[in-house]
């Protein structure tokens, strides 16, 4: 493995993240500007809180109404219309309280499998 490669896998905390997080930032289903707000609150909070969670930038989920879009991994948790004081509840009851806001979920597919030893080298 080469360094830059190393360095990009510790980069992006592969080895070390307990979830990784996801936002649609449009442009179809939430404007696009309102939603960059809310991915630069959300890296900001993840960088102060010590989460050990990646967070990834997605343009479509396919759903395309109701965004700007958040799915919290390993739960596979999707929670719509956020923005950054739902974050914020977010953050704090389900992301560092371990206990999903309820009443915002929207759909639960955490994609569950049970082989990924089978993949490893
Ligand atoms: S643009 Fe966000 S789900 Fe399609």
């Amino acid at each position: 493995m080469s360094d830059a490669l190393q360095a990009g896998l510790t980069k992006a905390t592969i080895a070390t993240a307990e979830r990784h997080l996801f936002l649609c930032i449009g442009p179809d289903c939430c404007a696009p500007a309102d939603a960059e707000v809310v991915w630069e609150h959300i890296k900001r909070r993840v960088r102060e809180t010590g989460l050990r969670a990646m967070r990834t930038k997605a343009q479509c989920f396919r759903i395309c109404t109701g965004g700007p879009w958040l799915v919290v991994y390993p739960e596979g948790v999707w929670y719509g219309a956020m923005s950054v004081e739902r974050f914020e509840r977010v953050l704090s009851e389900h992301l560092l309280g371990g206990k999903p806001v309820a009443e915002w979920v929207v759909a639960v597919n955490a994609l569950s499998r049970n082989d990924a030893d089978d993949f490893l080298p």
